[in-house]
C-alpha cells in the first residue's frame, strides 16, 4: 500500500524518538479541509513529556523538518503540525496503484492462514424469514466478503433453527390438523398456521404441550416417523429460503444448523460435568452464572431434552475442533446479547481460552414505516415481498430515465435488490432504523441506486473514450481541488476496508463509497473528460477508471451488483 501517512509518521519519529511509529500513526489526523494540509499531527499529548506548550512543540517540529523533500510544505497552526504533500506525486502513486492492481486494489494478505467463521442469517425452519434475519443475512454476508478480501480463509455458516421443542409441537399439529398438499403448496405459511393453531388449542387442552414435548423427545431419540416429518418440514422450508438467498446472491459453506449438533451434545454435557459446572435445580441442570453477574443458564431440562444454549455451546466446540478458527463471529440481533454473554462465559468456565475468539456482532432493530408493505396474514416471507416491490418500483424509475435500456429486467433486479441491501448497510449496525421506500430508491440521495448510477456513468465514459488508459499519465494536469478530493478518497479505500473489518462494520464501506461517488460527480461536473487534448483526456480518464474500480469493489464487498448501464 502506498502510504503517505507512514511517511509523515516516519518524519515525525526523528523528532519524537520515544514514540513508536505505530503510536505516531494512530495520532495523525486528516484535517477537515485541505487548506489545513493533507495530514495533521496534534502536539497536545506531548506537552507533558516535553514540558512545552503545544504550539511551541509544533514550531520546533516544523523547524526540524525543514528541507524534507517528501512534503511540499510543513506548517505550524496552533498546536498542530500540518503536512502538505506533493499533489502530483500523490495522484501519480495512487492512480498507478489502483490501475495496476485493479480488482485487487484494497485487498491484502492480512488474514493469511487464519480461518474466520462468519455465522449469519440462521432463520428458523417453518417460520417466516423475518426482518431480523434479513439484517443478519445482509450484514453477515458483507462481513464474510470483507474478511475474504483481506485474505482470511472464511467459512460462512447458516446455523439454521431446525431443532427444539417447537418441532415436537409442529409434528403434533400436523398430525392432527395438517394436510400434505397444503404444506407442499405453501410450506411456510401452512406450517406457521399449524404452529399458531397448536398454541390456540393448547390453551384449551393442556395435554397438547405434553404431547409436543414427547414428540420432540422422540425426534431426539431418532424415532423414524418424527425424523421423517421433521426432515420434510426442513426441506420445504429451505427451498423457500433458497429463493431469497439466490436473489441476494448469497451462498453458505455450511448449513450445519441446530439439529446438526443433536448427537454431539452428550459428549459436551459430559465435559461440563467433568468441569463441575453443572448444578441440579428442580430436576433440571443449570450453570450458575451468578458470580459473573448473569442469570443462571438452563442446559438440560427435567425430561433430558436440550436447549438452544446447549446447542450453541456444542456448536462452538465443534467449530474449534473442526476449523481451528482464529475468530468465530456471530451476526445475531442485539436482543440475544444476554444469550451470547451466557454461553461464551460457559465456554470460558469450561477452560477454553478461545472463548475470547467467539464474537457476537449484534445489530439493532428495523422499524417499518407505516404502509411500507401490506402485511398479508399467512403469506409471510417478508423479505421476498420487499425485494419484489423494490424491483418493480425500480423498473418504472429506470424506464422513465432510460426507456431504451437493454435487459431491463436484469438491471431492475440488480438495482432494486441492491437498493434494499445498501440501505440495510448504510447505518451503523447497532442503531435501530426505520425502513423507508423514499430513502431506498432515491436516485439522487445517499442510496444504492445513486452509487450504482455513478458506477454506470463512469463505465459509459470509458466505453465512449477512444483511447485506453494505460502507461504514462501527466499528473501535474490534475491537481485541482475536485480531483484531489476524489484521489484522496480512492487512496483511503484500503484503510477503510481494514477499518470495516476490525470493527465488523460494513457501513464504514457504504459511507465511504457514497463519499467517493459524490466526490467523483463533483469532479465530473467541473472537469469535462472527453476533451481534445490527449494528455488531459488520458489523465482524467485514469481518474474515471480508478473511481469505477473503487466503487465496483466497494459494492462487491457489500454484496451488491454493478450494472454497466442503467
Ligand atoms: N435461529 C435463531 C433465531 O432466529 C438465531 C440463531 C443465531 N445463532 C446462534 N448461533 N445462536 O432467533
Amino acid at each position: 500500500m502506498i502510504d503517505f501517512k507512514q511517511e509523515v509518521a516516519e518524519a515525525l519519529k526523528q523528532y519524537i524518538p520515544d514514540l513508536e511509529v505505530s503510536e505516531i500513526l494512530s495520532m495523525i489526523e486528516i484535517p477537515p479541509n485541505t487548506n489545513m494540509g493533507d495530514y495533521a499531527f496534534p502536539c497536545f499529548r506531548l506537552a507533558k513529556t516535553f514540558r512545552k506548550a503545544p504550539p511551541l512543540i509544533a514550531t520546533e517540529i516544523v523547524k526540524a523538518l525543514e528541507g524534507n523533500k517528501a512534503f511540499q510544505k510543513v506548517e505550524q497552526a496552533g498546536g498542530y503540525v500540518n503536512f502538505f504533500i506533493h499533489k502530483a506525486v500523490f495522484v501519480e502513486k495512487t492512480l498507478k496503484e489502483v490501475l495496476e492492481k485493479q480488482e485487487l486494489y484494497g485487498s491484502s494478505d492480512l488474514g493469511k492462514d487464519k480461518t474466520v467463521i462468519v455465522e449469519f442469517s440462521s432463520p428458523n425452519i417453518a417460520k417466516p424469514f423475518h426482518i431480523g434475519h434479513i439484517r443478519s443475512t445482509v450484514i453477515g454476508s458483507s462481513i464474510n466478503r470483507i474478511y475474504k478480501f483481506l485474505g482470511f480463509n472464511t467459512v460462512a455458516i447458516n446455523h439454521l433453527g431446525d431443532y427444539g421443542t417447537q418441532f415436537g409441537k409442529l409434528i403434533v399439529a400436523y398430525k392432527r390438523w395438517g394436510n400434505e398438499e397444503e404444506v407442499q403448496n405453501a410450506p411456510i405459511p401452512t406450517l406457521l398456521k399449524l404452529y399458531i393453531q397448536f398454541h390456540d388449542e393448547a390453551e384449551k387442552d393442556a395435554t397438547l404441550e405434553e404431547e409436543g414435548r414427547m414428540w420432540f423427545k422422540r425426534l431426539e431419540d431418532g424415532d423414524e416417523e418424527a425424523l421423517r416429518l421433521w426432515q420434510w418440514f426442513r426441506d420445504v422450508s429451505l427451498k423457500e429460503f433458497n429463493r431469497v438467498y439466490s436473489k441476494l446472491n448469497i451462498t453458505f459453506d455450511s448449513l450445519a444448523g441446530e439439529s446438526f449438533y443433536s448427537d454431539k451434545m452428550p459428549r459436551v454435557l459430559e465435559m461440563m460435568e467433568e468441569k463441575n459446572i453443572l448444578e441440579k435445580s428442580q430436576g433440571a441442570e443449570i450453570v450458575n452464572l451468578e458470580p459473573h453477574g448473569l442469570p443462571p443458564a438452563l442446559i438440560r431440562k427435567k425430561d433430558g431434552s436440550t436447549l438452544y444454549i446447549t446447542r450453541d455451546i456444542t456448536a462452538a466446540i465443534y467449530r474449534k475442533e473442526t476449523y481451528d478458527f482464529y475468530k468465530n463471529i456471530y451476526v445475531v440481533a442485539s436482543q440475544q446479547n444476554l444469550h451470547f454473554e451466557q454461553w461464551i462465559k460457559i465456554i470460558e468456565l469450561m477452560g477454553f481460552e478461545w472463548a475470547q475468539d467467539c464474537i457476537h456482532v449484534p445489530f439493532g432493530l428495523v422499524r417499518l414505516e407505516e404502509g411500507t408493505i401490506a402485511t398479508r396474514k399467512g403469506r409471510v416471507v417478508f423479505l421476498e415481498d420487499v425485494l419484489n416491490k423494490a424491483i418493480e418500483q425500480t423498473k418504472s424509475i429506470i424506464l422513465e430515465k432510460n426507456p431504451n435500456i437493454d435487459n431491463l429486467d436484469q438491471v431492475a433486479e440488480e438495482v432494486g435488490v441492491g437498493a434494499v441491501v445498501f440501505q440495510e448497510l448504510s447505518n451503523n449496525r447497532i442503531k435501530d432504523y426505520t425502513f423507508s421506500w423514499d430513502k431506498v430508491l432515491n436516485f439522487e440521495g445517499e442510496t444504492g441506486p445513486y452509487v450504482q448510477y455513478t458506477y454506470a456513468r463512469a463505465s459509459s465514459v470509458l466505453r465512449k473514450a477512444d483511447i485506453e488508459v494505460k502507461g504514462e499519465i501527466n499528473t501535474t494536469l490534475i491537481t485541482d481541488d475536485a480531483t484531489m478530493t476524489v484521489i484522496k478518497a480512492i487512496q483511503q479505500f484500503p484503510d477503510i476496508i481494514q477499518d470495516a473489518q476490525r470493527k465488523n462494520e460494513p457501513s464504514i464501506i457504504t459511507r465511504h463509497i457514497i463519499h467517493v461517488a459524490q466526490a467523483f460527480n463533483r469532479f465530473y461536473h467541473d472537469n469535462p473528460v472527453l476533451v481534445d487534448e490527449v494528455e488531459l483526456k488520458k489523465a482524467r480518464l485514469a481518474i474515471v477508471k480508478a473511481t469505477r474500480q473503487v466503487i465496483g469493489t466497494g459494492l462487491n464487498l457489500l454484496g451488491i451488483k454493478t450494472p454497466e448501464k442503467m
